[in-house]
């Protein structure tokens, strides 16, 4: 019998389940009650977990003692669709075109997170039942920042009781190279506020003796990063833990260079750190980005003014073992010694994730391994991720269980922008591996 490997996703797809828009609540809990069904239709136990923030959906699906015990995490939130004129679909209307499926979430998490649900229920329809046990994390607050997240894992630190983790969130290197993730970069975000005057002032009458908010902001974020690509905050590499030459050849090996970078960035040329290549830069050395910066009149039109506000929005990816705690110190420090002792300045942590390594000699990361050199017919290759999944170092470290990321999307493929899509192969071709993993449990 043919597979419809795609039939109840676009239900799925169609809740606009964003989390950073409180009007889009009610969403949220329809994608909830969406995926409580799917999982009770699977034989598995659900609880819904309320915290200050969207629920987080806890599932439970057989005891037994000799087996082992796989916990899934995924996440149901998206990013918001906009700038909407910039789709060629409606963002939240699965969309088969060509080889790909388009839609918000279909890449980021949605679609990745439906591959393991497909899996399951396929695996049970063939075998009648499903022979180990399994956990499910679905979150919903991935996209911003994970903030109930800890307290869930306290509370359900024995519930969540597991041999190791598989989390479908990442893309593989490239398409046509199955990969699995042995590291993530952690983050830093920051916002900034200077204020230079009560309000804003007359040019005229005041420009070229009152203090400028702007100009000063400016100031201070151009000392963060030297043309070098190196951050000059005092301290800010000490714990970097240095690429080991053995790493970095089999980073040379990898079937990817510069120029391909350039090429999915569509940029003219890269700005690296000196000294390292396009993945080194990007899975092991930390990066800065001034993420936004406001203030003034920035209206069409002209206004003469000296402003007395301005903003910044500012984040930093951290590498092993960078701690996020010391690095918000570190840049406070900075960021204050840079500014006027007679400017206001506020300096704001807003969200932060520890970087991640994980062993590859575990034993479950060599089974899912083979289980995809089988799923996609070629060998996977080991390779880092230079985004954030806040959930994997707090699984790794306070529950103390392995994780491996079993990304299915494509670097390219427009995650948080618009037109986002996922290969249609590599979701069949992830079902599938999730199928002789399966076997193998
Ligand atoms: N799925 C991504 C994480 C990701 C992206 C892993 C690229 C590997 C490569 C996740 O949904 C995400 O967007 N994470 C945020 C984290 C932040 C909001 C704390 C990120 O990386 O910006
Ligand atoms: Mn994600
Ligand atoms: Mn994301």
């Amino acid at each position: 019998m043919e597979i419809d490997y795609f039939k109840e996703l676009a239900d799925f797809i169609s809740i606009k389940s964003i989390s950073t828009y409180p009007e889009y609540k009610d969403e949220m809990e329809r994608a909830v009650l969406w995926l409580k069904g799917k999982l009770e239709s699977l034989g598995f136990s659900v609880e819904i977990y309320k915290g200050d923030g969207h629920p987080i959906v806890f599932g439970k699906l057989n005891n037994f003692k000799e087996k082992p015990t796989m916990l899934i995490y995924g996440h149901y939130d998206v990013q918001p669709p906009e700038p909407l004129e910039q789709w060629e679909s409606d963002p939240f209307k699965l969309t088969e075109k060509g080889e790909f499926l388009y839609a918000r979430g279909i890449s980021d998490d949605k679609g990745q997170l439906f591959a393991h649900l497909k899996a399951l229920e396929i695996f049970k329809k063939e075998k009648g039942e499903i022979p180990f046990n399994v956990r499910v994390i679905f979150e919903g607050e991935e996209e911003i920042g994970s903030p109930s997240l800890v307290k869930f894992l306290e509370d359900y630190k024995e519930k969540l009781k597991a041999d190791f983790a598989i989390i479908s969130d990442n893309p593989m290197l490239k398409r046509g190279v199955p990969s699995l993730s042995y590291g993530l970069r952690g983050l830093l975000y920051i916002e900034i506020k200077l204020h230079s005057a009560r309000n804003d002032l007359h040019s005229g009458r005041f420009g070229g003796i009152a203090p400028n908010s702007c100009i000063h902001l400016c100031k201070i974020l151009s000392t963060i990063k030297g043309n070098d690509g190196k951050i000059k905050i005092k301290g800010f590499y000490d714990d970097v833990l240095e690429l080991k030459d053995e790493e970095r050849e089999n980073f040379t090996r990898l079937p990817i260079k510069d120029k391909d970078y350039k090429e999915m960035a569509k940029v003219i040329s890269l700005e690296k750190e000196r000294g390292f290549s396009a993945i080194e830069c990007i899975w092991a050395r930390p990066s800065f980005d001034i993420n936004g910066i406001n203030g003034g009149f920035q209206g069409e039109g002209t206004k003469t003014i000296v402003p007395s506000f301005a903003r910044a929005h500012i984040s930093f990816r951290l590498v092993p073992n960078q701690d996020p705690e010391k690095i918000f110190k570190l840049t406070k420090e900075h960021i204050i010694k840079q500014c006027s002792k007679k400017l206001k300045i506020e300096v704001i942590k807003k969200e932060s994730a520890h970087p991640v390594l994980v062993n590859i000699n575990n034993k479950y990361l060599i089974k899912v391994k083979e289980a995809m050199d089988a799923g996609f017919g070629k060998k996977v290759h080991l390779i880092r991720q230079g985004g954030t999944i806040p959930v994997v170092s707090q699984i790794q470290n306070y529950l103390n269980t392995p994780v491996i990321l079993m990304g299915l999307g494509l670097p390219d493929e427009n995650a948080h922008g618009p037109n986002e899509k996922l290969l249609k192969e590599n979701f069949i071709n992830g079902v599938k591996s999730l199928l002789e993993l399966y076997k193998k449990l």
